[in-house]
């Protein structure tokens, strides 16, 4: 009986492990690699599919954000440049460079009308544990840095797609084949039905409804 524990409980470790470790491989533009996701957060409940096509130039990362079966196409038309798009419909990625969970990453956002959000977040507890020092640093001028976006909205086909250009010096990251980097990425969902509430979706479940978990970040390797 207790060797049938050990072993389940060994099974257990080695499962989460071989999670956590399956790393993408990200290569150079044009080829790109995918990531997609169809589940809640925290519940796993389905949620429209998302998929993001990643790649990388000498100078910055590329993200071809995908958002299938939308029904709302819900964002606040008033919004600019570092307001609060993630209280309506958004795609968004969580990036830090290097291996370890970070306690400091880029909070990038689209919102179906083109308009983001971009600010370095302070999380050194890496959960936002309450109590806990939690701050944000705006990017105030993205497009004066090199940061490009570009959103389509296609009602007929339920779908939403939005390209994004990151500078990779912001991460001290130019030229970065060979690096390893950590990110999630995730969708809000909601519509004039439901608003305030949100439908949260993620492609590395943190299990909380709470998108500021980064040991579970997934890991990413440019080749
Ligand atoms: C979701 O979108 C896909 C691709 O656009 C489509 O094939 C599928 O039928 C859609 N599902 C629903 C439930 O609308
Ligand atoms: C989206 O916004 C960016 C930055 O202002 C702009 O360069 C781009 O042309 C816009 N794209 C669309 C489709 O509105």
């Amino acid at each position: 009986m207790l060797k049938c524990i050990l072993l389940f409980a060994i099974y257990i470790v080695l499962a989460y492990a071989a999670g956590k470790d399956e790393t993408i491989q990200v290569p150079a533009c044009p080829d790109t690699s995918s990531v997609s996701f169809t589940t809640s957060v925290p519940n796993g409940d389905p949620c429209p599919k998302t998929q993001v096509d990643i790649c990388y130039t000498d100078k910055s990362l590329k993200l071809l954000f995908t958002a299938s079966n939308e029904t709302n196409f819900y964002y606040n038309p008033s919004h600019q440049t570092n307001d609060n798009i993630w209280a309506y419909e958004a795609m968004e990625a969580f990036i830090s460079k290097g291996l370890e969970d970070p306690q400091t990453y880029l909070e990038y956002e689209v919102s179906p009308n083109n308009q983001t959000f971009n600010a370095f977040i302070y999380n050194p507890s890496r959960e936002s544990l309450p109590g806990q020092p939690m701050d944000h640093a705006y990017i105030s001028s993205p497009f004066s840095d090199g940061f490009q976006v570009n959103t389509q909205i296609d009602k007929p086909s339920s779908q939403w797609k939005t390209e994004s250009t990151i500078p990779l010096a912001l991460f001290n990251g130019e030229h970065p084949k060979s690096s390893v980097w950590r990110m999630n990425f995730f969708r809000t969902i909601t519509g004039p039905d439901i608003f305030p509430k949100q439908k949260l979706c993620a492609w590395r479940n943190p299990g909380k409804a709470n998108f500021h978990i980064t040991p579970v970040f997934g890991v990413l390797s440019f080749v």
